[in-house]
């Protein structure tokens, strides 16, 4: 977890590497194509959040990579807390962190903080490493950026929409 001069400098690094256009490296790969379902139900969240910041996506590049960039100064937030997990664990501890991270994210709220998880910032491993000294055995699998947050800002309005639990429960026998 960092605040203060020191997240202040992690960001500065992650932001000019992202700026650079250097590649994103993360431990954990990010998915190369998604399903076709996930990926039309990303675009869509996308478009109406560009809608709710009153980007124009085919005539404000500009703006849209702006946002994009944005990841790597943890949109601004007090807090950046990074997750990691032992090299030679398999995926099935994935779960285990995914729990924390889940519980993590019902105290922050429950504490009036505004917590978003983001896979992005893990993209630069090696220079978080270097800056908060995380040992080479760790992947770095994801950041959570964390802070009071700024209701006012439209970023902070947009709600993202749910699927509807028949979607993606089958019942048998009931
Ligand atoms: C594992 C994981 C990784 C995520 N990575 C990012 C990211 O890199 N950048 C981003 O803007 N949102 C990312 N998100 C989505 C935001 O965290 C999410 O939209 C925000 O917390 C609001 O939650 P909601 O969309 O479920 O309402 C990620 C979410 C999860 C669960």
């Amino acid at each position: 977890m960092v605040t203060g001069q020191k997240k202040e400098a992690l960001a500065k690094k992650l932001y000019d590497q992202v700026c650079s256009g250097a590649p994103l490296t993360p431990d954990m790969p990010f998915p190369k194509t998604w399903p076709e379902a996930h990926d039309e139900r990303s675009k869509s969240h996308r478009m109406r959040r560009f809608k709710t910041l009153g980007i124009d996506p085919d005539k404000e590049q500009d703006k849209v990579v702006a946002s994009y960039r944005n990841n790597f100064k943890f949109f601004d937030a007090a807090c950046a807390i990074f997750i990691a997990m032992d090299k030679t664990l398999t995926p099935w501890s994935v779960f285990d962190c995914g729990a924390f991270v889940h519980g993590f994210l019902l105290a922050a709220h429950a504490e009036g903080l505004g917590a978003c998880p983001q896979a992005m910032p893990t993209g630069y491993p090696d220079a978080i490493r270097a800056e908060l000294g995380i040992a080479d055995n760790l992947s770095i699998i994801l950041c959570i950026s964390l802070g009071y947050p700024d209701l006012g800002i439209p970023l902070n309005q947009y709600r993202s929409l749910r699927r509807d639990i028949s979607e993606y429960i089958r019942w048998f026998g009931f």
